[in-house]
């Protein structure tokens, strides 16, 4: 894989462009130059996906090692990390999208977007547009399409899924917050949560079953897990076998499902230590 710095233009960064850095509100850890000792110098954000490992690593979301040739859209593309990641991988286009306008609250805008995107010298593209308005006859279609963290914060999933697979030429790649507190994550449910976790903008947690029953109903015929942590999973939801196969070669990610624990366990555990070692009996 080419190095992590191969994007990075050689030049230091001068003390007038980390200042304009450090004003800017990031979610992403972007390498965007080198300092004064060539160390790599990354945007100051709170999550870290780096090759390298960080907090998030890329391989919880199923990109392929190398896009060479390959167009890539990524939806909901916020800092841009992952659409200038595509880039370094060698993605022949990628277009990222957001509506993230310079509007304040929980999502910091495009500025880090176009800083990081000035530095790289990066060819990325960028449109606002909302992922319901994502359609064929105006943006073509891309062999990849990245949707990352954008799910649970639209009201109506299915329509966004369905304008979703219509841009999809191959593999769409949904990594979203989970509804895990469901004994058997088999069945395709989504739990609706308005404000989960503290944010007004939260709707909508699928199991992952929910999430394929969905990618399948737009048409995206063949998925495979590719991580799944309880409280947060990605899948690949793919047109077809061959489409897997295209964007990933024999290498066709595939990640065990979470096993919740089971209750009882926990229940009889507890029971068992206030009970001095002594056994209860199960009760499912
Ligand atoms: C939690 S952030 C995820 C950012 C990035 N994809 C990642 O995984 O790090 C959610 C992003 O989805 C964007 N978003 C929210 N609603 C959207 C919509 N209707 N269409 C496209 N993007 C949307 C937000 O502006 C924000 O950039």
């Amino acid at each position: 894989m080419a190095s992590l710095l191969s994007a990075v233009p050689p030049g230091e960064l001068d003390v007038a462009t980390l200042a304009e850095m450090h004003r800017i509100r990031w979610w992403h850890r972007i390498p965007v130059g080198v300092d004064s000792d060539g160390r790599t110098v990354y945007t100051p954000g709170e999550v870290r996906h780096g090759p390298d490992g960080g907090d998030w690593p890329t391989t919880r979301f199923g990109l392929p090692t190398d896009l060479s040739g390959k167009t890539v859209l990524d939806i909901g593309a916020w800092d841009g990390f992952f659409s200038f990641e595509a880039e370094r991988r060698g993605a022949s286009r990628v277009l990222a999208v957001d509506v993230s306008q310079e509007r304040g609250g929980n999502w910091g805008g495009t500025r880090g977007f176009n800083f990081a995107h000035r530095l790289l010298a990066s060819r990325v593209e960028f449109q606002p547009i909302s992922i319901y308005d994502l359609t064929p006859e105006t943006l073509g279609q891309f062999d990849l399409v990245f949707c990352f963290g954008v799910l649970y914060h639209v009201k109506d999933p299915l329509r966004a899924i369905e304008a979703m697979a219509s841009v999809t030429r191959h593999v769409a790649l949904t990594e979203t917050a989970a509804w895990e507190n469901v004994r058997d994550q088999r069945q395709p449910l989504w739990a609706f949560r308005p404000g989960f976790d503290g944010d007004p903008t939260n709707y909508w947690y699928p199991t992952c079953a929910g999430m394929e029953a969905a990618a399948r109903f737009a048409g995206l015929d063949a998925s495979r897990l590719v991580h799944d942590s309880g409280s947060r999973f990605t899948l690949a939801s793919a047109r077809s076998e061959d489409s897997l196969t295209l964007a990933y070669g024999t290498d066709v990610p595939s990640a065990a499902p979470f096993r919740p624990r089971d209750p009882n366990a926990i229940g009889h555990r507890i029971a068992r230590r206030l009970l001095g070692g002594r056994g209860v009996a199960k009760s499912d």
